[in-house]
């Protein structure tokens, strides 16, 4: 099975690269149908220049409110015949409608161990507030902010007087790994929901992006073994 992808962008767009490095490795089974970005300078829109994927700027300030700019991506979205949507590092918040409209799901990854440190500069607060454990999550999105359904965490211990832009540097390795992961298991359909988490199905199965990840990889279903 193969996934079509819609990614959604704002700025640098290395979260993309990963994707889209997997794919060409055959370790990820989808495509991407479309690149969209509220952001035309976004260097992330360039990344796929060279190649033969779509994509383009949307400009929110261009549509009289949030809900009409989503509808917009949505349309350009649907006509590109997209399952799944991945924002990757797209600095707004979707509306309830924009979720909806991808029943097979909406994902987002963010800098920081959720539920702490939402919102803009996560890092940069996790080493403000002298955390010793920091990180990334990957999960299904809802329309509230770097909210819903926890698929794939990842962390790593904060080097003593460490600043925030080393912790963001290593934390965004961590993404390249978890996102790219938690893309494949929604392929393989291996993701079930039930009361608000994410259960990982047939466990063992060999996972070649994370597997020296250890006991700083976070899932319900990883727990054993820690
Ligand atoms: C990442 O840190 C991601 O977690 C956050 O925005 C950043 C995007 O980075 N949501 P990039 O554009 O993928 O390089």
């Amino acid at each position: 099975m193969t996934l079509k992808l819609g990614v959604l962008l704002s700025g640098s767009g290395s979260n993309l690269q990963a994707i889209m490095d997997r794919i060409e490795q055959g370790a990820l089974q989808a495509e991407i149908a479309l690149v969209l970005s509220d952001n035309e300078q976004a260097y992330g829109l360039r990344r796929v220049k060279t190649g033969n994927i779509p994509a383009r700027a949307i400009l929110a300030q261009n549509y009289q409110s949030r809900l009409e700019h989503d509808l917009a991506m949505v349309q350009a979205l649907r006509k590109s015949q997209v399952d799944v949507v991945v924002l990757a590092g797209y600095m707004r918040l979707v509306s309830k409608d924009f979720v909806q409209a991808f029943p097979q799901g909406v994902l987002n990854v963010h800098p920081g161990l959720l539920p702490a440190f939402k919102g803009l500069q996560a890092q940069k607060k996790a080493a403000e507030y002298g955390v010793k454990l920091a990180g990334a999550s990957v999960h299904f999105v809802d329309e509230h902010l770097d909210h819903g359904p926890l698929i794939i965490q990842a962390c790593l211990p904060v080097h003593q007087g460490e600043d925030s832009q080393s912790l963001a540097q290593r934390i965004l390795r961590l993404e390249h790994r978890i996102y790219p992961q938690a893309v494949q298991w929604l392929v393989e359909n291996r993701l079930a929901q039930e009361g608000g988490h994410v259960y990982l199905q047939d466990v063992s199965k060999q996972q070649a992006d994370i597997q020296d990840l250890g006991p700083c990889l976070i899932n319900p279903s990883l727990e054993e073994g820690f």
